[in-house]
This record gives C-alpha cells, sequence and structure tokens, in this order.
C-alpha cells in the first residue's frame, strides 16, 4: 500500500445529522411527571426532545445518517476506507453496529468496520484514530466515516427522563484541504479517571446514573483538560470564537461555561458571562434544546447547530470543542471552521428539527416505549404484527422489525425505494415492511 502520503492538515469534510420525526414537547411530560414545566425550562434549558420510533433503531439512525452524507457530498461509497461507530447503545454485545451500516449504506468489503465504545466520548475517540490515519498516510488518499449514534434513555419518571434524546452524525475525514472543519492535530488535551457517574448495565436498557455527581465529574475533567489545553499553549475564551460543548441537557453549556471563565479569570461578572454565552456558545445550543441528549453525538450535534445557526459568519473562525464520556475520558480541542458555508448549508440535517417532525402526546411517547421493549425481546419479529408500522417516519430509509432466530431483521422502509441492502434494492408497503437481508 502506498504511504507516502502524510499530510499535516486533516479535515472533516462533510457533516450530515439524522434525526428522529416524532418529538414530546417538555410541557407535555411536566404534566406527566408532575413537574413545575419552569423547571424543564428554565433549569435544564430544554423544549422538547427527540423520540424514536420504535422501528429505528441506532443502527437505522446511523444508517440514515451515513447515507444523506454520501449523498448530499457526492462521495463514492469505494472511496471509505474506514467506517467507525461512537455508540453507547449498540445492539449486541459482539457484532458491532458498523456491520449492519456498512452493508446499508454500500460501503466496499475493503472499508475496515467497527465501533468505539465509551459512553459519549466514542466519535471523539473515532475522529481522533482516522485523524492520525489519515495524517500518517496510511490512508492513502481514501477518506474516513466516523458515525455518532445513540438513543438516550432512562427509567420512566427519574430525574434523567427529561434529558432524554436520540439522533446520529456522520462525518466524513479526509485530506482535501477543504471542509467543514480542520482540527489541530496533536493538540488535543486529554483526561481519564475511573468514576462512576453515569452506567449501563448489559442487562439494562435504561441508563443508570448519579445526576449531581455526574455534573461534578464533568466539570471536573472540563477543568482538567482546559488547564492541559493552556498549559500547552492553546488559546484562551478570548481568542476563540465560539465553545461547543458535550450536551447531555442544554443548560450544562452555562455550567460549563462558567467553570471555563473561573479558570481563566476567576470570578466574572454577570454581564460579561452572558455576553460569552450569547455570543460564543448559545448558537451550539439550539439544536439540543429541541432534541435533547444524544450521547456520542451530542458534541457534533452542537457544531451542526453552530454551522446552520451562523452560516457565512463562521467561516474560518476558531473553536473550541469540549467532548465528555462517563466513566470517564474527556477530550478539549481546538479547529477551524472552514472558509466556505457552501460545504454545510442545507446538508448538516438540523434544519429538519424545526420543519418536518411531529408531536406526540404523552400516550404515544408510552407507547413508543412499550413497543421499544417488545421489539428488542427474544423472538418479537412477526410480520404483519407492526402496532407502530402507520407512524414509521415517512423519510425512513430502514426499519427495524424485531427479532427471528436470534437475528435483528431490517427492512427498507417507506423512502426505502431509493435504499441498497447489498445488491437488493428494496420496496416497501407502508403497513408491512418486508424484511431484507440474512434474516433466516
Ligand atoms: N423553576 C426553575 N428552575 C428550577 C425549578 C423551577 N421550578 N426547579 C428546579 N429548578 C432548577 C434547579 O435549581 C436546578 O438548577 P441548578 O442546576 O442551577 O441548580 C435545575 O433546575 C435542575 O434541578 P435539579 O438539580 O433539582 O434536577 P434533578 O434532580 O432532576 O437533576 C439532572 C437534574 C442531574 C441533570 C438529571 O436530569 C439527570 O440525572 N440527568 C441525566 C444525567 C446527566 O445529564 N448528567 C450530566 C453530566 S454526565 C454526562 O454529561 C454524560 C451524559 O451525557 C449522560
Amino acid at each position: 500500500m502506498n504511504t507516502s502520503r502524510a499530510c499535516s492538515e486533516v479535515w472533516v469534510e462533510g457533516i450530515s445529522a439524522y434525526l428522529p420525526h416524532h418529538y414530546l414537547c417538555h410541557d407535555d411530560l411536566a404534566v406527566r411527571t408532575g413537574t413545575d414545566p419552569e423547571k424543564y425550562a428554565r433549569g435544564l434549558g430544554c423544549t422538547s426532545m427527540a423520540v424514536l420510533h420504535p422501528m429505528q433503531d441506532s443502527v437505522t439512525m446511523a444508517a440514515e445518517a451515513g447515507l444523506s452524507l454520501l449523498t448530499s457530498y457526492g462521495v463514492d461509497p469505494a472511496s471509505v476506507g474506514q467506517l467507525i461507530v461512537g455508540t453507547e447503545s449498540g445492539v449486541d454485545w459482539a457484532k458491532p453496529v458498523a456491520a449492519y451500516v456498512h452493508e446499508m449504506i454500500g460501503l466496499s468489503p475493503r472499508c475496515r468496520t467497527y465501533d468505539v465504545q465509551h459512553a459519549c466520548y466514542g466519535a471523539s475517540a473515532a475522529l481522533s484514530s482516522v485523524g492520525a490515519w489519515i495524517a500518517s498516510g496510511m490512508a492513502a488518499g481514501r477518506k474516513a466515516l466516523v458515525i455518532a449514534t445513540d438513543v438516550a434513555r432512562y427509567d420512566d419518571g427519574s430525574p434523567g427522563e427529561a434529558t432524554q434524546g436520540a439522533g446520529a452524525v456522520a462525518m466524513l475525514v479526509g485530506d482535501s484541504h477543504t471542509g467543514v472543519l480542520r482540527p489541530d492535530l496533536g493538540m488535543e488535551a486529554v483526561y481519564s479517571s475511573q468514576v462512576m457517574d453515569f452506567w449501563r448495565p448489559g442487562h439494562r436498557s435504561t441508563a443508570v446514573v448519579k445526576g449531581k455527581y455526574s455534573i461534578n465529574c464533568y466539570l471536573a475533567a472540563l477543568a482538567q483538560t482546559y488547564q492541559v489545553h493552556r498549559e500547552a499553549g492553546g488559546e484562551g475564551i478570548d481568542e476563540l470564537d465560539y465553545l461547543l460543548f458535550h450536551l447531555p441537557f442544554p443548560r450544562m453549556s452555562e455550567k460549563a461555561l462558567g467553570k471555563l471563565m473561573e479558570a481563566e479569570c476567576g470570578q466574572v461578572d454577570e454581564e460579561t458571562f452572558s455576553k460569552v454565552l450569547r455570543e460564543k456558545v448559545n448558537p451550539g445550543v439550539e439544536a439540543a434544546r429541541i432534541v435533547g441528549n444524544i450521547y456520542s453525538g451530542s458534541l457534533y450535534l452542537a457544531l451542526a447547530s453552530l454551522l446552520e445557526n451562523r452560516g457565512a459568519r463562521c467561516t474560518g473562525r476558531r473553536v473550541g470543542l469540549f467532548s465528555y464520556g462517563s466513566g470517564c475520558c474527556a477530550e478539549f480541542f481546538t479547529a477551524t471552521i472552514g472558509d466556505s458555508n457552501e460545504c454545510w448549508k442545507g446538508r448538516t440535517g438540523v434544519e429538519r428539527t424545526s420543519t418536518s417532525s411531529t408531536r406526540i402526546g404523552v400516550e404515544t411517547y408510552a407507547a413508543f416505549r412499550r413497543e421499544t421493549s417488545r421489539l428488542n425481546s427474544d423472538d418479537s419479529f412477526k410480520l404483519g404484527h407492526m402496532p407502530c408500522a402507520d407512524s414509521v417516519p415517512p423519510d425512513a430509509r430502514y426499519v427495524y422489525l424485531g427479532y427471528r432466530n436470534q437475528k435483528r431483521v431490517y427492512a427498507p422502509g417507506p423512502a426505502g425505494r431509493i435504499a441498497r441492502v447489498g445488491s437488493q434494492v428494496g420496496r416497501v408497503s407502508r403497513s408491512v415492511p418486508q424484511p431484507v437481508g440474512p434474516t433466516t
């Protein structure tokens, strides 16, 4: 293999998110949980949360994001040499999400595929790894696809429930010297520590979390990474144009900024804090207010949110990004935004949050939760018995139908006429999806 193309610049050349079609407003959740809606609106900073349809999962979301990216950026699937999925809501203990996605989006058999798991940090670890692969020249002109995909699910009625969300963000990484974002290679400030702040034992479908403690762990990791970043000569808050944070809930951005400003200048007056929050932080938070926590994709949804919100005004700007995965591993890194917004305008997928979503009530939300549990139990596949089939999102190119013979069964969704599954091109009827792939 040709390894002579070592390069000093690695670019996130494209970004595309897939966000669920359905959403639940926090005002409705507040009635169900008997909570003052102001707690959700002001205390957590949330307006609504994305609710994933039971016939979709971390696999189908990753495939949707990957397909959107390949299509909207005109990428030849054969040019992709690595597909890495960052997820903490994978569907199997052994088989990676990446294996399913590889087939669903039609990548080459020569493409390496695997998942990276470290709570919400997985996709950042993947980005770092493919950055090194490309910078070293080992990629020899090939691209890497990093897809963050997760469903954030907490127990019914628990404090975490209001911070749920779901979504996938796909990023194309290469050496073409242009694109969405150029990370500063080798400048990442990393911090790891074994803490039990948030985890999900193998037998559970919902996370276990020590809420307040997890916030403290996040802030401690932020302070540590920022200190390392500054000691290595990295820019301070004043020199960075934007700050993007992992967002377990939107108001976490205020706590994070407070921590950074305290580290930078000690006591901070309210007016200065509000100005920095408004100008440098809030543009990246808007999507999370509507979508909720999407775990490994959260930081990159913040990036997409910033790009869509600021458009041409953020080209060429410097940005600081903080990734946090409970457990924990964290990273603060800096990057430059590309110099043409043509690279992302209308392609990030974030505009879907305001244009094509469907509001559901608490009854449908509860029904979706029940059906998700049923479909994830053994032998749940029963063709013709799909209580939620009529509410499958019209834009779904793939749907999940349940387990048959210990295997997950997927089929093309309503928009699946253009979706490829191996050599098959599926047609789909809205109410009775037909399985594809090796299901027996
Ligand atoms: N009006 C206005 N504000 C109100 C209010 C009201 N009526 N009632 C409460 N509030 C405020 C509170 O004062 C509080 O504000 P401060 O943070 O400024 O103190 C805020 O609303 C939240 O209230 P509580 O602390 O009482 O809320 P809670 O006990 O329900 O817990 C939570 C909040 C810990 C975030 C909980 O939702 C949770 O456990 N979430 C999941 C875990 C999480 O998000 N952890 C974050 C760090 S870990 C991480 O980043 C990884 C990850 O993705 C999970």
